[in-house]
């Protein structure tokens, strides 16, 4: 092998660096898992003060031998964002944890918890299709390497295994909570003026709910698929209706589509509209719909957020037949479905609210 000169040698020990963090990526998302797991953010935030590491190994209940292991967990862990040194020394027995906003987000009693998505996504029954994404690649029978896995696509087993669809159901509720928090706060409009709304794909209603209770006259009913929302209760303004909303979705003023669209590819995105709109159309009002999804491209200049699209975007492909899109195929599907006019209203972080008018 010719002799590298000492740029050439940097360059290849940097792609080899590269690649190495590529493959150890999961060691990031599973360590944050057992964490989770072992309950490390609620033992030091009822601690109520920073931790040492003998104080936080005591309060785990682990033997003492476990002591250093725990330790390499708290340090990748803390270079990952989701603890901080508050004390910083020589000796590990010295070093005191406390808590960062990110792991503040993951305590158990947190209202607006990411838990219950975090263990949903690391859950084996998601995680397993990736490894089928060669061969789902190279299948001309397979749609999505989830059913490659799982010999089933991802509703129809949700439908079927009442553990996945309870830890799914869970996961997209924790979402709900912390979207609807910031809508009810931020975006308040889109619902004023509003006398009955469809929450299409609705999941057990917990978006629903908390806008039932900020619009005590508007009357919402949360339509998701009869396993879903069998068993659940409503109250004075909110009903549940187990239906397919490829079939049919009852007249409203407006149709709230939340991370549903992203679901679907663009043939299935046209027919859920085309559905929505002949719902809006049969009232008096016009009405609009109301979409919660991805636009990317929308922060360009932020590697991070593209990053994030990027792996939704994936996540999309691999367990369900959908896709994040850009502006211009959201206003593809808009356009084919029959709509004339729409507009975005950036307040969600990487999500956006989509009015979409008929
Ligand atoms: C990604 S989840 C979103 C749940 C909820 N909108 C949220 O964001 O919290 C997609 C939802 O669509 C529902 N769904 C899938 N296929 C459906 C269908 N054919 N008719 C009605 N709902 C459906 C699923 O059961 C699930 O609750």
């Amino acid at each position: 092998m010719a002799l590298l000169n000492g740029e050439q040698s940097t360059e290849l020990l940097r792609a080899q660096a590269h690649i190495w963090n590529h493959i150890f990526n999961f060691i990031n998302s599973l360590s944050l898992k057992c964490a989770i797991q072992l309950g490390i953010p609620d033992i030091i935030h009822k601690h109520g003060k920073p931790m040492t590491l003998p104080e936080l190994v005591d309060a785990l209940h682990m033997n003492e031998a476990k002591s250093q292991f725990v330790s390499r967990l708290m340090q990748i862990l803390t270079h990952s964002g989701f603890f901080i040194n508050a004390k910083i020394s020589e000796n590990e027995e010295n070093m005191e944890y406390w808590l960062t906003s990110a792991s503040h987000l993951l305590l158990k009693d947190e209202p607006l918890s990411v838990t219950p998505f975090l263990l949903a996504m690391l859950d084996p029954v998601l995680t397993e299709p990736w490894h089928h994404l060669s061969e789902w690649f190279k299948s001309d029978q397979n749609p999505t390497p989830f059913d490659t896995k799982h010999g089933r696509m991802f509703w129809e087993y949700a439908a079927q295994e009442p553990r996945l669809n309870s830890f799914f159901n869970d996961a997209m509720a924790s979402d709900a909570r912390l979207v609807t928090s910031v809508l009810i706060r931020d975006c308040k409009h889109v619902f004023e003026g509003l006398n009955s709304i469809v929450d299409v794909g609705g999941g057990t209603g917990t978006l629903s709910k908390i806008i039932a209770v900020a619009f005590p006259n508007l009357k919402c009913t949360v339509l998701d698929l009869p396993h879903v929302v069998a068993g659940l209760e409503g109250t004075k303004n909110l009903s549940y209706l187990g239906a397919d909303m490829f079939e049919s979705i009852p007249s409203a003023d407006a149709i709230l589509l939340k991370w549903i669209l992203h679901d679907w590819s663009d043939e299935d995105c046209v027919k859920i509209l085309k559905k929505c709109k002949e719902a809006i159309q049969s009232t008096d009002k016009g009405g609009k719909i109301i979409i919660i999804d991805m636009i990317v491209d929308i922060q360009k200049e932020d590697n991070k957020a593209i990053e994030t699209q990027l792996h939704f975007d994936m996540l999309m492909m691999t367990l369900v037949t959908g896709r994040e899109r850009n502006e211009k195929a959201w206003a593809t599907i808009f356009n084919d479905a029959g709509f004339t006019d729409y507009k975005i209203i950036p307040v969600l972080g990487l999500r956006s609210v989509i009015e979409v008018y008929p």
